[in-house]
């Protein structure tokens, strides 16, 4: 009998603690039809809180012990490790499944990719002529010819400070500040918008050359966006730079499990079907992004749909946080508003 009754206790304890929560600063309805799988197919119920990057962080570390979060999804390497700084993350003890699926420089000890982007160049077909690609590098839109022809978001943007970031660790501080500082000079205009609005300039004429991740461009084709943003979309073509050294420079969004996750086993089933072939696959098809798992195709609308672009394979996303506060630094004292 107390066998009987122990077996009961356990089973319920076990159906009550069959759920996972997710803080998600991720705005994707398709990641809630994902969660919707999951469920199904193991019977673990999930809940979402999202909301911005900045509260939610704040939020859970407010709530501290009595957070009930489990993982925390944000986009960007930096804002994981900025997070993971904070002590706000757990080592999570990766199987070696998602350590074969997820090469090192895309996860740490608690956080882990689980989709790509790149942030690359977007020009306008009609203004910059084809010797003026060639070799074209990040480094080079430091160079005279672009006087006045740039536009790329503010300094305070994540994606900017993740990109320079990975320039101080490849160039060192001296060369990014240089860089940093012509970058400002080539700029057609004081950094205003967000990423679909570089691309909007070049296609209005503003300037010649915007920096945007690879997604937004397909975000704009497919016409969600409005008929006017397709159109845009339309006058400019996606460049891959550094494609004859490093690659192209990648991030990721990325789930990290947080420090007082009360379903840890559960977080981690999660995030081990967030890699499977099926959601990559969902994935890659609603936001646009490049799948984490090599094997599974980008969306026909994504630049580099083919995946024949060199991607950089060498830089580790965790540097992102490592040099971000030099990065912002050196961007501000560039005069890069
Ligand atoms: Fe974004």
């Amino acid at each position: 009998m107390r066998k009987l009754i122990i077996l009961f206790l356990f089973i319920c304890s076990n159906s009550i603690s069959a759920e996972v929560n997710i803080f998600s600063a991720r705005h994707y309805d398709s990641d809630l039809e994902l969660y919707k799988k999951f469920t199904e197919q193991t019977g673990i119920k999930v809940n979402v809180v999202s909301g911005n990057d900045k509260a939610l962080q704040k939020r859970i570390i407010e709530e501290d012990k009595d957070c009930v979060g489990d993982i925390y999804i944000t986009s960007d390497a930096g804002r994981l490790g900025a997070f993971e700084s904070k002590g706000m993350l757990q080592h999570a003890n990766w199987s070696d499944e998602i350590k074969k699926k997820v090469p090192i420089i895309f996860r740490s000890d608690s956080w882990v990719g689980i989709a790509k982007r790149a942030r690359i160049i977007f020009y306008s077909p009609e203004r910059v002529n084809q010797s003026e690609l060639q070799n074209l590098n990040y480094e080079s839109l430091s160079e005279p010819n672009w006087k006045g022809r740039i536009v790329i978001r503010k300094s305070d943007n994540i994606y900017n400070q993740s990109l320079v970031s990975s320039l101080i660790e490849n160039n060192g501080k001296d060369e990014t500040l240089k860089w940093a500082k012509s970058l400002v000079t080539n700029m057609a205009r004081s950094p205003k918008g967000n990423d679909r609005a570089q691309i909007l300039a070049v296609a209005a004429g503003e300037a010649d050359l915007a920096i945007a991740n690879t997604y937004y461009y397909a975000l704009m084709l497919s016409g969600q966006k409005g008929e006017e943003q397709k159109n845009a979309a339309k006058k400019v073509l996606p460049f891959f730079p550094n494609q004859n050294n490093r690659g192209t420079h990648m991030n990721i969004s990325g789930a990290g499990l947080l420090k007082f996750s009360p379903n840890k086993s559960n977080a981690v089933k999660l995030i081990e079907f967030l890699l499977s072939e099926e959601s990559q696959k969902h994935i890659v098809n609603n936001t646009y992004e490049y799948a984490m798992l090599e094997n599974i195709s980008p969306n026909e609308l994504v630049p580099g749909k083919d995946l024949d672009f060199k991607q950089d394979n060498e830089t580790d996303v965790k540097l992102y946080w490592d040099n971000q506060s030099e990065a912002l630094k050196i961007m501000l004292l560039a005069g890069w508003k």
